[in-house]
């Protein structure tokens, strides 16, 4: 069992440990109120896997709960959703004292933390992440939020978790796809904040590819520290939490140029960051070797990699969309060794060009 805690102003602990699922009841004892309602928000493929292993050990732990499903999918990651939730809630005569629980990948617990964040001004909330991306990301930092038809994660609020339960044996069933996604978003927390992280996944690629219990375990573990420790200093002192977009800034213009319907977030994410490195060496930032190192192990984790099917024109322009809602600048998040980055403004154009043109033709003989 391994404890991390995330030191905000309202700390709370994140519990990673095999088989935790079958506990969760006595732990979920300890945020309910007396008389106040405990609502597992989940949808219906998650209950079908893992809602048993819950709802047993809720009720071992003698604690009422309802639960209440939402549509499964990013799609229904929207203000619809968390209307019908709300409503669900209310006719559950839940109050101020209620305690959501989100069960399931980021799409459910961003919308129940969301719920939770607004529901009479404000529950608790614990969240139960079964996606490695929920794991090592979306559980933990407080963000929630829904889709609009003008773009993802337009609505939201800052709203932490009062504890973070992670069960690593929830993944067995996670489809290959989505697991491999999720990796490459702990290559991402490798080389902007720790080059040990980098080289534990480079060396043990084939136990993490197989998801070794034991080494899957560590990884969940350090990726949650290192997300909490970026988000416990963004929240004291800068804007240290933008170096989390690494690959992000050409990974979120892959997404919206193929209507999200091509790419799975961590894929896109995957070129973006193989993007950033060219990007960081055409500007002599980054030696070819490190660029070659991030790559490969890119490339063999989240393996089969969509080609991306548009040209640098139009992925470009969705950059400058992005840079639009984001207030005027284009930022890249460019690799400088294994475990550190830098935030670069103003790339030039022709870098740009070149280092997507590289990425693409990359992309599409792999
Ligand atoms: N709040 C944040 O800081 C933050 C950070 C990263 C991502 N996100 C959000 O997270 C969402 C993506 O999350 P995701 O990748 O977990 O996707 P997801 O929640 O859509 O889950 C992917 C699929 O896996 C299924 N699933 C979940 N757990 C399973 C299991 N154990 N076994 C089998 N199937 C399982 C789900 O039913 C779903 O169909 C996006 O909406 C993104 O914006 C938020
Ligand atoms: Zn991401």
């Amino acid at each position: 069992m391994r404890k991390i805690i995330v030191d905000v102003k309202t700390p709370y602990t994140v519990l990673i440990e095999r088989d935790a699922l079958q506990n969760a009841g006595s732990l979920l004892k300890k945020f309910a109120t007396e008389g106040g309602q405990t609502v597992v928000v989940t949808s219906k493929p998650i209950r079908t896997l893992l809602g048993g292993r819950v709802e047993d050990s809720l009720r071992r732990a003698n604690l009422a709960y309802t639960v209440v499903e939402m549509k499964d999918g990013e799609r229904y990651k929207t203000l619809g959703s968390i209307e019908e939730l709300a409503e669900k809630m209310a006719e559950l005569e839940a109050d101020r004292g209620a305690l959501v629980v989100a069960l399931g990948g980021g799409v459910v617990g961003d919308v129940a933390a969301f719920l939770a964040s607004i529901y009479m001004r404000g529950v608790n909330v614990v969240q139960i992440p079964t996606t490695l991306v929920a794991m090592i990301d979306s559980a933990i930092g407080g963000k929630t939020g829904v889709n609009l038809k003008h773009g993802k994660n337009l609505v939201g609020t800052y709203h932490h978790a009062r504890s973070v339960l992670i069960d690593p044996a929830a993944l067995a069933t996670l489809p290959d796809r989505e697991y491999r996604s999720g990796l490459s978003e702990a290559i991402k927390y490798g080389v902007i904040r720790s080059r040990e992280l980098f080289e534990f996944m480079e060396k043990h690629r084939h136990e993490l590819q197989r998801r070794d219990p034991e080494k899957l375990e560590t990884l969940i573990a350090e990726c949650v520290r290192l997300k909490a420790e970026v988000v416990v200093a963004d929240e004291r002192e800068s804007d240290l939490r933008r170096i989390l977009n690494f690959g992000h800034t050409l990974g979120h213009a892959l997404e919206s140029a193929t209507e999200y319907r091509h790419f799975l977030h961590g894929e896109a994410v995957a070129w973006g960051m193989i993007a950033a490195c060219r990007i960081a060496c055409y500007m002599r930032r980054l030696d070819a070797d490190v660029a070659h190192r991030i790559n490969a192990t890119v490339l063999d984790m989240v393996r089969p990699l969509p080609a991306i099917p548009e040209e640098p024109e139009l992925i470009l322009r969705h950059t400058r969309l992005d840079k639009k809602a984001r207030s005027g600048v284009l930022h890249f998040i460019l690799p400088r060794e294994l475990g550190r980055v830098e935030i670069v403004k103003n790339v030039p154009e022709d870098i740009l060009h070149k280092a997507l043109r590289d990425t693409i033709e990359m992309s599409r003989a792999s």
